[in-house]
């Protein structure tokens, strides 16, 4: 499954890569009905991942190698299984164990139909109806994910209460900071209105949606801001896919979040002026704040960028090339364990899917274990280095060309290229100041600098090769022609 002794295991990898900090996705106790994004007990270790001990060793070692360890705060639901739901189901409508979640009766004759249209991003309809103690039909709760995930209700003050304890349960023992699960989420439109627009977007909502970007959601932001600020050097960015500039500002205000993840690269193709745009958004967005940039080409709800821009070597060079990009930009940057490997997702036989939105969607949608599966350390199948035995999602044979020890000594590998790119960002000072400066670039092709400096980062996602702008050489996505950038190339030049 993947442990925290694992990660412990390879924190030296991590070093050697050059990154500054981990983010971990939940290992707290779960049934694992969404990938552990529904938590039984935020301040536990689920068995499968370790305990807290190997947590605590973890954050030692990581900090030893100077990585920094940020975790997940999911704020917007918990389990079914987690005791306060168990209980509410217990107990009658109007109970103050209700009250902690959205428990509503439905409407239409005997309350069949949900107390509003609202649907789940996993597909479906966004409640489900609980029997009454003498097994009539009972009343609805409401999960914007799966139905094991069910809403807390923000108005209750408990709710907060809780939150402030776990986020000091972790503060505590030490963690550098947290991402925010849903972070647009949490508060719901007064009343629970029917949504206008009932189509949906997975994991993407539009913009006048009452189940997402409520004013209110705020205040909440400002309560967890607090609490972090009485800690010395802790942050915590949010999982926000909020689409308009202006109101994605608003997350990251200074007594808000630090960090917005602005997910705009991911939704732009391999064309110049949609990454183009997607950059001057996300910098527009952050701008007048003013708070540094947050950049992501994947994680594990998305497609791997290898796949996205079309597979194969076509999908491999792309995705190098929008590396190179990604790593020119100022702020921050998040990779996703294996985008440094350029591992494509991979296409798994139905039986072993695990992802709830496989069935919410009636197999229409296979969902996200695709870019879930582990990442091949070394040669030597089925577990690559990750497992002895059977790995939780199997990995392909092609994984075996993609090992962490054959990039390691490969000098043209992705992995090097991306050791490479991240040690420049951090050493040369083409890569300081916060301002871009654009350049005139042919149809189909981007060059920009950071103001004030020398370095040049240029992209062709053209067809045809470009005359490469004046300048030296320092890094290329892959090889050049002469003094041309050839279609699907990037390079940043002196
Ligand atoms: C966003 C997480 O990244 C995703 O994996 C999860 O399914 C949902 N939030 C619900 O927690």
């Amino acid at each position: 499954m993947g442990d925290l002794e694992g990660i412990r295991s390879r924190l030296g990898y991590l070093e050697l890569l050059g990154i500054d900090a981990l983010w971990l996705t939940p290992f707290y106790t779960s049934p694992m009905a969404d990938h552990g994004y529904d938590v039984a007990d935020p301040r536990d270790v689920d068995p499968v991942f370790g305990d807290l001990e190997a947590f605590d060793q973890l954050l030692a070692d990581a900090h030893e190698h100077g990585l920094r360890v940020t975790i997940d705060l999911v704020p917007n639901h918990t389990s079914s299984e987690h005791e306060w739901f168990r209980a509410a189901v217990d107990s009658a409508a109007g109970s103050p164990e209700r009250a902690r979640y959205h428990f509503r009766p439905g409407r239409g004759p005997d309350g069949e139909e949900p107390p509003n249209n609202w649907t789940s991003v996993f597909g479906g309809p966004a409640w489900t109806r609980v029997p009454n103690a003498d097994g009539t039909g009972g009343e609805w709760y409401l999960h914007l994910f799966s139905p094991e995930q069910p809403d807390l209700d923000w108005a209750n003050p408990e709710v907060w209460a809780d939150l402030e304890k776990t986020l000091r349960f972790w503060l505590d023992r030490g963690v550098d900071g947290f991402r925010i699960d849903v972070a647009h989420g949490m508060s719901k439109a007064d009343g629970l209105p029917d949504a206008r627009r009932l189509d949906v977007d997975l994991l993407r909502n539009a913009e006048d949606d009452p189940r997402f970007d409520q004013d209110g959601v705020h205040e909440i932001h400002r309560r967890i801001r607090a609490v972090l600020d009485e800690y010395p050097d802790r942050m915590a960015v949010g999982e926000v896919w909020v689409g308009d500039d202006e109101r994605f500002a608003r997350y990251v205000r200074a007594d808000e979040l630090h960090l917005g993840f602005n997910f705009r690269l991911v939704r732009a193709g391999f064309d110049a002026a949609e990454i183009r745009g997607a950059i001057e958004h996300a910098l527009a967005a952050v701008a007048a704040v003013p708070a540094p940039p947050t950049w992501t080409l994947s994680n594990h709800d998305v497609s791997r960028p290898v796949t996205r821009y079309g597979g194969g070597e076509l999908g491999t060079v792309r995705a190098r090339a929008l590396t190179l990009v990604e790593l020119a930009l100022p702020g921050v940057v998040y990779l996703y364990n294996g985008e440094e490997l350029g591992l494509p997702d991979v296409d798994l036989p139905d039986a072993v899917l695990q992802d709830p939105v496989w069935e919410r969607s009636g197999h229409t949608e296979r969902g996200r274990d695709g870019c879930r599966v582990p990442v091949p350390w070394e040669d030597g199948g089925p577990g690559y280095g990750f497992t002895g035995g059977d790995p939780w999602l199997p990995m392909p044979p092609e994984y075996g060309r993609l090992t962490v020890a054959d990039q390691l000594e490969d000098t043209g590998s992705t992995l090097s290229l991306v050791r490479r790119a991240i040690e420049l960002r951090k050493t040369h000072d083409g890569f300081r100041g916060g301002d871009l400066e654009w350049f005139g670039a042919p149809e189909g092709c981007l060059a920009f600098r950071r103001a004030g400096t020398t370095l040049v980062c240029a992209l062709n996602t053209s067809a045809e090769p470009v005359p490469l702008p004046p300048g030296e050489l320092l890094l290329s996505s892959g090889p050049l022609a002469g003094d041309m950038l050839p279609p699907d190339t990037a390079c940043w030049l002196e």
